[in-house]
C-alpha cells in the first residue's frame, strides 16, 4: 500500500495506473475506520484494479458548534484496516492542501434534498460534503465510488450532484453494517457512555419494528412516524432530532407508503447525534 499526503503525489500514482488502463475504485472517508468502512473497501477491491481510500476530516461539513476538533482520529489503526482490505493507495491530505489560503469555491445541491432530514439540523453540512467529494473525484477520477447506505441522504445528494455535474463515475451504495445488537456502526459511537451504548440499540429496534408493520400492511406515514417517535422517546437517554418517512430516491415526504420507502432517523444520545435508516420496498 502506498501512503500519500499530497494531491500532487496522488495524481502521479493515478496517472501511472491510467496509462496502463487500470480501473480505479474510490472510498472517501473521515477515518477512524470500522467494519462499515471495511465493507466499502472490500467491495471496491472486488470490482477495480486500483483501490484508493482517502482519510480527511473535512472541516467544511462541520457546523460551528459541531465535533470537528473532537472527531476521533487513529491513522495507524486506519492504515492497518486499509492494508487488511487490500487498499493500494491511502490518501491522507492536509486541510491546507485541500483548502489552501484563498479557497473560495463551493458546490451546492439546492432544494429540498439538502434541506430536509439532516440538512435541517445541520445547515451547510451537505455543501461541505459535495464540495469535498467533488474535489476528491477530480483528484482520483474514479470509475466507481463507494458510499454507505448508513448515510442515505448523503448517497442521494451525491447521486444528484454526479448527475447534474456530469461526473463520469458510478456511485455504488453499500448496505449498512451493524453491531450484533443492531446499532449501525459509526465512528461517533465511541462518544457514547456505557449506558448510552446499551440503550442505543433501541434506535434500530424501532426501525426494524416499523419495517415489520409496513410489511404487515401499514401504509399511513404519519401513524408510522408517531409510532417510531414514541419508541425512541421511550429510551431514557435519547431525544428525537427527526423521524422522516420519504421516497428513497428523491427524499420527498410521503403521506402514503408506496414504492422505495426510506425511514430515516436522527437521535441525540446526550451530546452525541446518531443517524440510522431502513429501506422498505412497498
Ligand atoms: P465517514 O463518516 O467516515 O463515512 C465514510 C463512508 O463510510 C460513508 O460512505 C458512510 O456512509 C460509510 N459508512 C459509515 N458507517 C457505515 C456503516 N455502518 N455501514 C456501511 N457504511 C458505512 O461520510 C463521510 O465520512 C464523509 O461525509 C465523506 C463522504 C468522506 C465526505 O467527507
Amino acid at each position: 500500500m502506498q501512503i500519500v499526503h499530497t494531491k500532487a503525489q496522488l495524481r502521479v500514482l493515478l496517472k501511472q495506473a491510467r496509462k496502463i488502463g487500470q480501473s480505479v475504485g474510490f472510498v472517501p472517508t473521515m477515518g477512524y475506520l470500522h467494519a462499515g468502512h471495511a465493507s466499502l473497501i472490500h467491495r471496491a477491491r472486488q470490482e477495480n484494479d486500483v483501490v484508493v481510500v482517502s482519510v480527511f476530516v473535512n472541516p467544511t461539513q462541520f457546523g460551528p458548534n459541531e465535533d470537528l476538533d473532537a472527531y476521533p482520529r487513529d491513522p495507524d489503526k486506519d492504515m492497518a484496516l486499509m492494508r487488511a482490505e487490500g487498499t493500494d493507495i491511502a490518501f491522507f491530505p492536509s486541510a491546507d492542501d485541500i483548502y489552501p489560503a484563498g479557497y473560495a469555491t463551493y458546490v451546492t445541491v439546492e432544494g429540498p434534498m439538502t434541506q430536509a432530514l439532516c440538512g435541517r439540523s445541520r445547515p451547510g453540512h451537505f455543501r461541505g460534503v459535495t464540495t469535498v467529494v467533488s474535489k476528491l473525484f477530480h483528484l482520483t477520477t474514479p470509475d466507481r465510488a463507494y458510499f454507505g447506505q448508513k448515510d442515505a441522504q448523503q448517497v442521494a445528494v451525491i447521486r444528484q450532484m454526479v448527475s447534474d455535474l456530469d461526473f463520469d463515475v458510478q456511485i455504488v451504495a453499500c448496505p449498512i453494517v451493524r453491531e450484533p445488537d443492531g446499532l449501525a456502526l459509526s465512528s461517533r459511537n465511541t462518544y457514547l457512555s456505557e449506558k448510552q451504548r446499551a440503550q442505543a440499540s433501541g434506535i434500530s429496534r424501532a426501525l426494524f419494528e416499523a419495517r415489520e408493520m409496513i410489511l404487515a400492511g401499514q401504509r399511513d406515514a404519519t401513524l408510522m412516524t408517531d409510532h417510531i417517535k414514541k419508541r425512541i422517546t421511550a429510551i431514557d437517554s435519547a431525544a428525537v432530532d427527526y423521524v422522516s418517512i420519504v421516497d428513497a430516491r428523491t427524499l420527498a415526504d410521503l403521506d402514503t407508503l408506496i414504492g422505495e420507502v426510506l425511514i430515516a432517523v436522527a437521535v441525540k444520545m446526550g451530546r452525541t447525534r446518531l443517524i440510522d435508516n431502513i429501506r422498505v420496498e412497498v
